[in-house]
């Protein structure tokens, strides 16, 4: 089975990253052929400074292997370095769905703030799309804020093969069981973000321990003292959620345990879970990092690697819609 996914390298990781993110990619390694792309041409559709970029994509490359990625089983490696990756972006949009493109609520949200709107903003998901389905990739795992990029990557696969020929594999995608959309801490209305959420909100994998307990301690909660997910305690549940996946427990078993006993002992719990979660994954960072030759040698074995996988399926793309080979 294959396996594929992709961040950015772009803005500081966060708890949502780890649960809907990096987890996930740890543990779908074992169950086939992972490829794990560091997406560095989709951090071009947002402003940014070419410096920090160049940084954050060894930063995010250690943070993969820091959070389980295993270099011998798995691909790591950064989309600029397979040039298929920009190649297919431009062959798909010649099949992707200019409206369908316009109803994405990601485009919507992060254009609607902005003054000024790359037209890389717009045509982003097609670009995820073309690093999908270049690795005839059978699972996507992602946040559910993914999942409408996902769709629109299946119905592009989709109407490639029916217009052309059966060359593209219709992807699924695979979502946490529990946290799937882990929610801001001032604001759990809103996703947790670095780019739409509130800084004291959102986690980040590298706070140090007393920053993480204090944005617990902090967090909103709803009236009432019963830990319970219901619709109408969006601050608790989110908690809840993150308790279960940071400690294991069913959400169920925390509920009971906390009952009715109102929220400051369990938030102050919930910090010292999320403590004990990044821990050991900052401390293998650290090692990790401090290694930059190490970093440039394992992507290097990636780029070459996923190069080569993903070679032929762009070689029939370019035959199947016709164009001269030589
Ligand atoms: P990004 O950093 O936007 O490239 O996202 C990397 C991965 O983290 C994607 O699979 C996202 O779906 C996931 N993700 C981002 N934010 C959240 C969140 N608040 N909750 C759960 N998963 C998330
Ligand atoms: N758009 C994704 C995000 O922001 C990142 C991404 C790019 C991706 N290409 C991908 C995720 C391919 C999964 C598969 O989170």
């Amino acid at each position: 089975m294959r396996i594929f996914s992709g961040i950015q390298p772009t803005g500081d990781k966060h708890l949502g990253n780890l649960i809907g993110g990096f987890r996930q990619y740890a543990a779908t390694q074992e169950q086939g052929e992972g490829f794990f792309c560091i997406v560095d041409l989709h951090s071009i559709t947002v402003d940014y400074d070419p410096e920090d970029l160049r940084r954050r994509t060894l930063d995010l490359a250690a943070m993969l292997f820091a959070t389980g990625l295993d270099p011998d089983r798995s691909t790591v490696f950064c989309q600029s370095h397979v040039t298929a990756h920009a190649q297919a972006s431009w062959l798909l949009s010649g099949v992707a769905s200019y409206g369908q493109l316009g109803r994405m609520t990601q485009f919507k949200d992060k254009s609607s703030e902005r003054e000024f709107v790359s037209a890389g903003l717009f045509t982003y998901p097609v670009l995820m799309a073309g690093d999908i389905l270049l690795y005839q990739t059978d699972i996507v795992p992602i946040g559910d804020d993914q999942r409408q990029h996902l769709e629109l990557a299946r119905d592009i696969a989709e109407r490639f093969n029916a217009r052309f020929e059966e060359t593209l594999v219709v992807p699924r995608g695979v979502f946490p069981e529990v946290g799937a959309r882990i929610m801001d801490l001032q604001e759990p209305e809103r996703k947790m973000s670095t780019t739409l959420g509130t800084p004291q909100g959102t986690v980040l994998i590298l706070d140090p321990p007393d920053v993480v307990r204090r944005k617990f301690k902090t967090a909103v909660t709803d009236s009432g003292r019963d830990v319970v997910r219901t619709p109408d305690k969006p601050g608790v549940t989110n908690l809840v959620e993150i308790m279960a996946v940071a400690t294991g427990e069913a959400p169920e078993a925390i509920e009971s345990r906390y009952g009715s006993d109102g929220y400051a002992k369990f938030k102050e719990d919930v910090g010292e879970a999320v403590v004990s979660l990044f821990t050991p994954v900052q401390e293998r960072y650290r090692e990790l990092r401090a290694d930059e030759g190490e970093l440039r040698r394992l992507l290097a074995l990636g780029a070459e690697k996923a190069r080569a996988i993903s070679a032929p399926t762009l070689a029939s793309m370019y035959e199947r819609m016709g164009f001269v080979r030589l």
